[in-house]
C-alpha cells in the first residue's frame, strides 16, 4: 500500500426494504422546494412514483418536475434541468431511478447556479464547483454504476459524439441514497446484466493497476467473489432477494471511490466503452461487456502478475504445472465463460457499431495513463477491430 490518500465519503445510506421509510427524515432537513427528476416512466409503472410523491407532500413539500432524463443523459436535457432548478429555486434534487437519473442530479446540482456552460467549464476546462451546489438524494432503481455514492456523473453531447465524465467533489456527492434491493426487481433482465458486468469491470478497472501489495486489491478480489456467486443466484432468480441485495451492496463499494486509494487505476474499458456510447447511445454496461475481452487480452502481456493473480484469486484456477501465461490465460477464458452465462453483448456489432464508425471512436477514446500499458490511438483501432 504505496500510495498517499485522503478518503471521505459524505454519503448516508439508507438500506433494505424498509429503506423508504427513511426518506420523510431526511426531506426535513432540506427547505421545501423539491426538483424530483426520473426517467423515461418506469418509477410509473412500479408504482413507485406515487409512493415518493406522497411522502413529499406529507413531508410539505413543493413538487417541481424533471421527468424523462433518458439513459446516457445529454448536455441539453441538463440546460433543461438547470433551467427547472433556477426557475423554481429548488432547495433539493431528488433523482429516483437508475444511474443515468442519479447522475444527471448531480450535474444539475454543481450547473445550475455555475454561472457559466457547464460542459465548457467541468469538462473542457476541468474546473472545480464553486458555486453554489444544491443537495442531491437519490432513491435507486438500477444496480450497476454506484452512481449513488459518488461523485461521477457521465453526459453525453451528441454535437460532438462525446460522452464524458464529469468527476464532481465531496460537496456534489449525493447526501443520501436509498437502496431498497427489491426496487430493482422490476428491472429486465437485459438491464439486471448489464448492471451486474458494469460492476465487475469497476472493479477489474481498479483492480489492474499497480505492483505493490495493496490491501485495496484483496478487497477488490472478494467484491468480485461475492458478485460472480451472488450473479449466478440471480440469473437462475431474480427475486432472490438475498442475492440482489449482495449485488446491490457490491455495486456501491465498487464505485465508490474505496477501491481507486492508494491506486493509479486503469479505466480504459470505460472510456472505449463510453467513445462507442457516444456513438451508439446503447446500454453502457453493454458498451463494456462489447469491447473487454479484446481489451483484456491485449493488456495481459504487460500486467501478467496480476493477471495471474486474478486467474487463481477470483477464478480459483489451479496453478500447478501452469506457466504463468497459461494461468492467466485460463483466468481470462472463465471470465469469457461467465458473461456467455450472464449473456451479456461481446461484439460490438450487435451495438450497432459499423466499420466506418471505428475511426471516431477511437477520437473520443481519451487515453488515460494509470494502467499497465498505455494505449496509442493504433491500438486501440485494433481492440475495436478485435470486439467487431
Ligand atoms: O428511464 P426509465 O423508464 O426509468 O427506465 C430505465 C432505463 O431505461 C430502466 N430502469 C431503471 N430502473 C428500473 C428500470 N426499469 C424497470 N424497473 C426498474 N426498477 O433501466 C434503463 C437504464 O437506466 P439507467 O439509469 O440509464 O441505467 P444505469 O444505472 O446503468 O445508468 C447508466 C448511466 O450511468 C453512467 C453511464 O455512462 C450511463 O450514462 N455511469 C455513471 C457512473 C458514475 N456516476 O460513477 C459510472 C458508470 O461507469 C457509468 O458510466
Ligand atoms: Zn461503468
Amino acid at each position: 500500500m504505496l500510495g498517499d490518500f485522503s478518503y471521505c465519503n459524505p454519503t448516508r445510506l439508507y438500506f433494505g426494504e424498509n429503506a423508504l421509510d427513511n426518506l420523510a427524515g431526511e426531506l426535513a432537513e432540506y427547505g421545501e422546494k423539491v426538483l424530483l427528476v426520473y426517467g423515461g416512466g418506469s418509477i410509473k409503472r412500479t408504482g413507485l412514483y406515487d409512493q415518493v410523491v406522497s411522502i413529499l407532500k406529507e413531508s410539505g413539500k413543493q413538487i417541481f418536475e424533471v421527468p424523462g432524463v433518458m439513459p446516457n443523459p445529454t448536455l441539453e436535457k441538463l440546460y433543461e434541468g438547470c433551467e427547472a432548478a433556477r426557475t423554481h429555486n429548488a432547495d433539493l434534487i431528488l433523482a429516483v431511478g437508475g444511474g443515468s437519473c442519479c447522475d444527471y442530479a448531480k450535474a444539475v446540482s454543481a450547473s445550475a447556479w455555475c454561472g457559466e456552460d457547464p460542459w465548457e467549464k467541468y469538462f473542457e476546462r476541468g474546473e472545480e464547483v464553486d458555486c453554489r451546489v444544491i443537495p442531491v438524494g437519490c432513491v435507486l432503481t438500477m444496480v450497476g454504476t454506484g452512481s449513488e455514492m459518488n461523485g461521477g456523473a457521465v453526459i453525453t453531447n451528441r454535437t460532438e459524439k462525446l460522452k464524458a465524465d464529469l468527476e464532481f467533489g465531496e460537496s456534489v456527492f449525493p447526501r443520501f441514497t436509498i437502496l431498497n434491493p427489491r426496487l430493482t426487481f422490476t428491472l429486465p433482465r437485459y438491464q439486471m446484466v448489464s448492471g451486474i458486468y458494469d460492476i465487475f469491470n469497476h472493479i477489474t478497472e481498479q483492480y489492474f493497476s499497480g505492483e505493490d501489495d495493496n490491501t485495496t486489491d484483496y478487497i477488490a478480489e472478494g467484491l468480485m467473489r461475492s458478485l460472480l456467486h451472488s450473479s449466478r443466484i440471480a440469473l437462475r432468480d431474480p427475486e432472490d432477494y438475498e442475492a440482489r441485495s449482495n449485488i446491490m451492496w457490491t455495486a456501491t463499494w465498487a464505485l465508490n471511490s474505496l477501491l481507486g486509494q492508494g491506486k493509479s487505476t486503469d479505466w480504459m474499458v470505460h472510456m472505449i466503452g463510453q467513445s462507442v456510447g457516444a456513438y451508439t447511445d446503447a446500454t453502457h454496461g453493454m458498451t463494456l461487456s462489447a469491447v473487454s475481452m479484446a481489451y483484456y487480452r491485449f493488456l495481459m502481456a504487460y500486467g501478467l502478475p496480476k493477471f495471474k493473480r486474478f486467474a487463481v484469486n477470483v477464478w480459483d484456477v489451479d496453478p500447478a504445472g501452469k506457466t504463468d501465461e497459461a494461468i492467466a490465460g485460463e483466468g481470462l477464458d472463465r471470465m469469457e465463460a461467465w458473461m456467455e452465462e450472464l449473456g451479456v453483448v461481446m461484439n460490438l456489432r450487435e451495438l450497432g457499431v459499423t466499420e466506418d464508425m471505428l475511426e471516431g471512436i477511437a477520437d473520443g477514446t481519451f487515453l488515460l495513463t494509470g494502467g499497465y500499458k498505455i494505449l496509442t490511438r493504433e491500438e486501440v483501432i485494433t481492440i475495436l477491430k478485435a470486439s467487431m
